[in-house]
């Protein structure tokens, strides 16, 4: 384990069976179309990559960059789009995929955004939920785990842009952020 990690919160097994279990969950839900994936960057990328791989229907993705937490430990709240997609969403089922869901400011934001982008349908789905650090109203409509108000990161979530490629996620060492 990582020097700067207190507890490992989602092993790696837990992980890819989280992946297989909504990867099944979503080929049911959006047989017959062709869902439109979503990836805010950057915490996305391992989970949607992997992901992806368990989703048996035909499907595309496309990304976009929103930034909410400007390097620090609490989500700011205020959702800055850093890259925007690149295609229409118009009639599209979209499905918005996320790292984590914590105040919910940034799925709020996007949602509403897409859906006057005139996307058919926008749904949401999150590896990590903590629903205890909410500031707004938000329900993903896919959870991985849901999990308590401590910082985590690894597997895409950061402190200061470093612990992404941890292959897990663990709750970082106080003594990290408060120096
Ligand atoms: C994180 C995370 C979500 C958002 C969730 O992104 O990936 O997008 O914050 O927080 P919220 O529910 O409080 O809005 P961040 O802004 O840190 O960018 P990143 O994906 O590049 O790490």
């Amino acid at each position: 384990m990582h020097k700067d990690i207190a507890e490992i919160l989602v092993s790696e097994a837990e992980i890819e069976d989280i992946c297989v279990k909504l990867g099944e969950e979503l080929t049911k839900a959006y047989e017959g179309k062709t869902p439109l994936l979503v990836g805010l960057l950057n915490g996305c990328i391992p989970f949607m990559a992997q992901l992806i791989k368990h989703i048996k229907i035909p499907m595309e993705m496309q990304f976009m960059a929103v930034s909410s937490y400007h390097g620090g430990i609490a989500s700011t709240g205020d959702v800055k789009i850093k890259y925007d997609l690149d295609h229409s969403v118009a009639g599209r089922d979209v499905l918005i995929v996320e790292d984590i869901v914590d105040t919910g400011s940034t799925l709020k934001v996007i949602t509403e955004l897409l859906k006057y982008r005139g996307a058919k349908s926008v749904k949401v789905v999150t590896l990590l939920d903590k629903p205890e650090g909410r500031k707004v109203t938000f329900i993903p409509d896919y959870i991985g785990k849901t999990i308590p108000k401590k910082f985590v990161v690894g597997y895409g979530l950061d402190y200061q842009e470093r612990y992404r490629n941890l292959p897990y996620v663990g709750v970082l060492k106080p003594e990290v952020y408060e120096k």
